[in-house]
């Protein structure tokens, strides 16, 4: 027999990823000829604004633009981050040394868990959460330390839940708000409070606002930087992925103060190369484009969450419309006993993947989350998928 040569500890230990886990299903559900409708994942199904690709495709025909990227970000892409954040967030940053590009935000949040992490450290972490929100940690040899996020609470951290023996050792501290998987929103005092406890205790601050511009009505998410003395402990990590329906494109950014910029920078920079110059120059057009073009894709959503909205409640599941993200977070009927259970039961009875709550932590199992990525007339198809099957809340 060949002899297996063992991949890392890291490796070994870090939990399967559920989404890769839910591709493989998916994939034997379309082989064995099902329709499949899937609504389990963020991955916005509109294409990026045509301003940005045209940008794109002239940028491609440069020769410039061959070469490797300028790792930083290019100077006009960091300008144009830097006036995108004053106008939008009335903040000021500098665009020199405060800004820091990314492949992708869940790149960047890789990253700084593995530049500020030491094996044995213990980093604050949500449960639910966005997978790299822990992994980063984990991969760097770190402890997480979960703090359950309770609907009882509106799905903020309750700082209450978190010992100060963990608060004083603490390295790390993630947020995530608008929150995916729950849609819950921070008001100005909670954020004010993490921002206080993080000084208190000298906690570096992640703040994950990739949902900033996934926002209905008249509702719009804060920076970290509206807090008063946020720049001493927090960086902030941004995408472009839902904004501009540009997932594919992989881009984000950071910023925050030069110190916590130029570490990132360094952990990165002997990784990788940055963001392709195509797509920086693509970037900078999408924020210096009309925001007209954001609210298209924003109305979109708004529209399907009220079809969303509907449709679970008349099955009999608590599915409140959320300010923000593009997810609903409902509890699973009570008769399965794990979140995975009912997905593949849902996934074998209708053809419709959902994510189970698992997928986002262990204190989470209870809980399904499905997203607004389908035309309403798909979303609709579900629930006539759900009624034939008769699963409904109970
Ligand atoms: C909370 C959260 N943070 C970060 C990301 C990653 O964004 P990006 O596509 O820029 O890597 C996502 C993507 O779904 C997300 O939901």
């Amino acid at each position: 027999m060949t002899p297996t040569i063992q991949p890392a500890d890291r490796l070994l230990n870090l939990p399967k990823y559920i989404f890769a886990q839910l591709a493989e299903l998916k994939q034997q559900a379309i082989n064995n000829g099902v329709d499949v409708i899937d609504i389990s994942i963020g991955n916005p199904d509109g294409a990026t604004p045509k301003p940005v690709v045209d940008v794109a495709i002239n940028a491609i025909q440069d020769k410039a633009n061959h070469g490797y990227p300028n790792f930083r970000g290019k100077p006009e892409l960091r300008q144009a981050i830097a006036d995108w954040v004053k106008r939008r967030y009335d903040i000021d940053i500098n665009p020199e040394n405060e800004v820091q590009t990314l492949i992708g935000e869940k790149e960047g949040l890789a990253n700084i868990a593995l530049a500020y992490t030491n094996p044995g450290d213990v980093n604050i972490i949500p449960d639910p959460y966005y997978p790299v929100l822990c992994r980063g940690t984990l991969i760097a040899g770190g402890n997480p330390f979960f703090v359950n996020l309770k609907e009882e609470n509106k799905f903020l951290i309750d700082l209450n839940d978190i010992p100060i023996d963990v608060a004083k050792k603490a390295k790390m501290f993630f947020i995530n708000y608008p929150n995916n998987p729950t849609g819950a929103i921070a008001p100005k005092s909670f954020l004010t409070d993490v921002v206080q406890y993080c000084k208190e205790y000298n906690i570096l601050l992640i703040s994950d606002l990739a949902y900033g511009e996934v926002c209905f009505g008249d509702y719009r998410p804060y920076s970290i930087f509206n807090i008063d003395g946020a720049k001493d402990i927090a960086m902030e990590f941004h995408s472009f992925t839902k904004t501009f329906n540009m997932a594919g494109w992989r881009c984000g950014f950071a910023i925050g103060k030069e110190e916590f910029i130029s570490n990132l920078y360094a952990m990165k920079s002997n990784v990788d190369y940055g963001t392709s110059t195509i797509v920086q120059d693509a970037c900078i057009e999408a924020l210096t484009m009309p925001m007209d073009y954001v609210k298209g894709i924003m109305d979109i959503y708004h529209e399907r969450r009220e079809v969303m909205a509907k449709g679970f409640t008349e099955l009999g599941f608590y599915a409140p419309r959320s300010d923000a993200t593009m997810y609903f977070w409902i509890k699973i009927p009570s008769k399965f006993k794990s979140s995975m259970e009912f997905c593949k039961y849902v996934l074998d009875k209708t053809g419709v993947i959902i994510t189970p709550g698992s997928a986002f932590g262990a204190l989470s199992d209870d809980h399904f989350r499905v997203s607004l990525v389908q035309p309403n007339e798909r979303i609709q198809e579900v629930f006539e998928r759900f009624k034939k099957a008769g699963i409904r809340y109970e």
